[in-house]
């Protein structure tokens, strides 16, 4: 009796959800390749999100960038949200550098983080976040260090995740490519 009262009142949990709307993101106004305004009419969907474009040669320059993006390569949305969920319970367990996480908001800083990482990438969007100078600008003592250990973490959480090598390789360059900004000093000279 006890488990037909609890699958009734599951299945009116379910019913309840599935009845909200879910509110559609408006259209984006401004062409997000040639940064015209966005015809409304020439559009293009990808992982559930409507993007607008100016013409269509933007629209297809936007899918190819896509279709060539380390982003897609790595699984999109998806596979990275898992991965940046693991990577900060590496984080949080390394006694090098938890403590910089102690007042820190986690659920905000895996959504800033997943975002920053998807832009880093080739993701659709764009990153509005602060930039990385700002974000760790009051982080007493942070050094090479404290770096090596957040990348290292990220390393180790793509091999995990079984990745290819070589996209680990590329991604790991990209961020490797933050850690001027990160430590707040000088942009390093370009080989
Ligand atoms: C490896 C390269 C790194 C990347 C790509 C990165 C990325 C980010 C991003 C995107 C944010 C959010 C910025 C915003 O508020 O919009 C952030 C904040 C933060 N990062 Fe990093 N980070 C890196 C390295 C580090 C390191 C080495 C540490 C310390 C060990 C660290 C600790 C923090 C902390 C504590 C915050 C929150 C700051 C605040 O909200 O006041 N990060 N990081």
């Amino acid at each position: 009796m006890k488990k037909a009262v609890l699958l009734f009142s599951f299945g009116l949990c379910l019913t309840v959800f599935a009845a909200e709307p879910v509110a559609p993101k408006p259209l984006n106004t401004t062409c997000p390749v040639s940064g015209k305004a966005a015809d409304p009419k020439i559009t293009w969907v990808y992982e559930d999100q409507t993007f607008a474009f100016a013409d269509e040669a933007s629209r297809q320059k936007f899918e190819a960038d896509r279709a060539a993006s380390l982003y897609q390569k790595l699984g999109g949305k998806a596979a990275l949200e898992a991965a940046v969920e693991l990577f900060y319970v590496k984080v949080l367990a390394d006694k090098r550098v938890n403590h910089y996480f102690e007042d820190i908001s986690m659920i905000k800083q895996k959504r800033k983080q997943k975002e920053f990482l998807a832009a880093a990438l080739g993701g659709p969007n764009p990153y509005v976040g602060k930039d990385l100078r700002t974000a760790h600008a009051d982080l007493d003592g942070l050094n090479d260090t404290h770096f090596d250990a957040i990348a290292e973490h990220l390393q180790a959480t793509l091999q995990e995740l079984k990745v290819d090598p070589a996209l680990i390789a590329q991604a790991m360059a990209i961020v490797g490519s933050t850690r001027d900004a990160v430590l707040n000093r000088p942009q390093s000279a370009k080989p």
